[in-house]
């Protein structure tokens, strides 16, 4: 690959062959091509205010950088590896195009600044279009949970039945979880909403560039506020990422929810057919390959985190060339996500719930044992000590392998006087649903409402995106 000496007069050899194979970035970085032609247009409009540029150089400059968007977006613009990266491939085939106005038009900038002008463009775009899906994926559940919002299920803590509620709740934690995971999203799209151009190579140039102007054109809030750190440091793409890692695995914990409902022991969920496979060898099978999928792709996005950190630790300021490592990660994480939150919405929306199984799951397991003890709590006994009546309660039941409503009120009234025949609804778990109603509880009425006000929320914040 022969490389152009692309750095002027201090070189007298072209970079070795290996080197410069090592050095290319283009392959990843092109994906950055839109951004650039955005700043470059502002920075050259900048340029020709500040009288840097005559307007016809200015005009033959954006007209240039106009094409080559548009090359860019029909995906018809050609990258040459020798050009090393997304920046000089842009200007230098600008320059081939329209002549030294072209070569005017890095004044007063660096790589430094204009990369990270360009990521900071591209990170507040992905953290739109990722907090969109998140919200959508949240819609679907929350819907799920206002459709089935009588479908009663135990829920769980260590994995065993825990305690009556109801399915729409469960359905609705996770509502609560990407809520919040849109909301980093937002979090960061704003702190990260400040512009490094302007800010040269480090330490800001000698032309009196008006940064206001380009901060504005390009809808940053305002101009960063150090050349150091507006070119060598990294940490809204760390913030990015750790956002994305953590809905990453929320998703995952919903992935191996589907994976374990949909399991014969469980049999609380059916996949439709078409997010799930068959075996090359085990006709009978149906497998839950996107939900493991989403599962197994969470390793990966956390290593994009774990990647992006690594590289930034250690590093002296201000830019350093591992800073092109921050890419891959970046984009990776960004791709795989959006990925997981799309096909999670489809099966969130296509898949079948089995209520008549998770009604069954409240009848075993003395699911309401809480409820005995609690009643005891009503007639006055201390919680401590109701607490070991029921727990009593339940090793009888045990030994006479029966629940809690088949025991008799003669063996109730044996470990405490204080029960009657109204211990009985009360282990209802309908009933005992009912009577969890306080603010986050799983009541009916509670439940109903938290899935109103989340598909009102979500769909709010839809319409000002
Ligand atoms: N491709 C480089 C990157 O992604 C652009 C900045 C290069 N700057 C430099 N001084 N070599 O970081």
């Amino acid at each position: 690959m022969a490389t152009e000496k692309a750095w002027g007069g201090r070189f007298t050899e072209d970079l070795d062959e290996v080197a410069s194979k090592f050095l290319v970035s283009v392959e990843v970085d092109k994906h950055l091509g839109a951004v650039d032609v955005r700043g470059s247009i502002a920075h050259a409009e900048m340029l020709c205010a500040i009288g840097v540029l005559t307007v016809e150089e200015r005009d033959a400059i954006t007209a240039g950088l106009g094409q080559i968007g548009q090359e860019l977006e029909r995906g018809a613009f050609v990258f040459d590896p020798a050009r090393e990266d997304v920046h000089m491939n842009v200007e230098a085939t600008l320059t081939e195009r329209i002549g030294t106005a072209g070569a005017r038009l890095h004044t007063g900038r660096s790589r430094n600044d204009q990369v990270a002008t360009d990521l900071r463009l591209w990170a507040r775009d992905a953290c739109e279009r990722v907090a969109s899906l998140v919200d959508a994926l949240a819609l679907a559940l929350a819907q799920r949970a206002a459709e089935q919002v009588d479908v009663l299920m135990p829920a769980y803590t260590h994995l065993q039945r825990a305690q009556p509620s109801r399915l729409s709740h469960h359905l609705l934690a996770y509502v609560e979880m990407l809520d919040r995971d849109c909301g980093r999203l937002i979090d960061c799209r704003a702190r990260l909403n400040e512009s490094p151009l302007g800010s040269g190579a480090v330490a800001g140039t000698t032309f009196a560039l008006d940064r206001e102007r380009t901060a504005k054109s390009l809808g940053f809030e305002r101009p960063m506020r150090n050349s150091i750190d507006a070119t060598g440091d990294r940490d809204f793409l760390a913030e990015l990422l750790a956002a994305l890692a953590i809905a990453q695995t929320h998703l995952s914990r919903l992935a191996e929810e589907l994976v374990l409902w949909s399991t014969q022991e469980f049999g609380f969920v059916e996949m439709a057919d078409a997010h799930t496979t068959g075996s090359s060898m085990m006709p009978q099978k149906k497998n839950p390959d996107v939900a493991e999928v989403v599962r197994g792709k969470t390793g990966r996005v956390v290593g994009d985190l774990v990647a992006l950190l690594v590289t930034l630790k250690g590093l002296p300021l201000g830019y350093n060339r591992d800073l092109q490592e921050d890419k891959p990660p970046v984009f990776d994480a960004v791709t795989q996500v959006s990925m997981c939150l799309e096909v999670l919405e489809r099966v969130v929306l296509a898949m079948r719930f089995n209520a008549e199984r998770m009604r069954r799951a409240l009848d075993a397991g003395f699911v309401n044992a809480t409820e005995v003890a609690d009643y005891l709590v009503d007639k006055g006994v201390a919680f401590r000590e109701a607490h070991a009546v029921s727990g009593r309660l339940v090793a009888r039941a045990i030994e006479a392998k029966c629940d809690l409503p088949s025991l008799p009120l003669s063996v109730y009234r044996e470990e405490h006087p204080a029960f009657d025949e109204g211990i009985y609804p009360v282990l209802e778990p309908e009933r005992a649903v009912e009577r969890r109603d306080l603010v986050g509880a799983p009541a009916k009425a509670r439940v109903a409402a938290a899935a109103h006000d989340a598909i009102a929320r979500i769909s709010a914040r839809k319409k000002t995106t």
